[in-house]
């Protein structure tokens, strides 16, 4: 389900938080992008799909140890709450894409151009 707030900001449902394993990241096609979200104890985040490094599409897999998104092409690391890079040889962290939980649905905003 898309809609629009007051402020045109534009939402997606994308699965249920209960189909999110915890200590994962997820991959989804949303709105013509790829995208994880990556479910950890403390919560979820939501990135671009695709490493920073060499533009490899991430897949659905484990976490790693202290809660980072691995890039199965080359290595590189990313903190799973924040995008930063923790482990080259990526050099940009993944941007980050708004998610919220509403009523146990997980939205992300899809105003790409508008998204930081
Ligand atoms: S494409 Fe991800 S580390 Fe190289």
């Amino acid at each position: 389900m898309l809609d629009v707030s007051e402020t045109g900001v534009r939402y997606e449902d994308v699965t249920s938080l209960a189909e999110l394993r915890e200590n994962f990241v997820t991959l989804f096609k949303v709105a013509g992008r790829a995208i994880v979200i990556a479910r950890t104890p403390a919560g979820i985040s939501a990135f671009d799909g695709t490493c920073t490094h060499a533009r490899f599409h991430f897949g659905t897999s484990r976490l790693v140890a202290d809660c980072e998104i691995e890039c199965p092409m080359h290595g590189a690391r990313f903190d799973a709450a924040t995008g930063a890079v923790t482990k080259g040889p990526a050099k940009l962290p993944l941007p980050r894409i708004d998610a919220v939980i509403e009523n146990g649905i997980v939205r992300v905003r899809v105003d790409w151009a508008a998204t930081p």
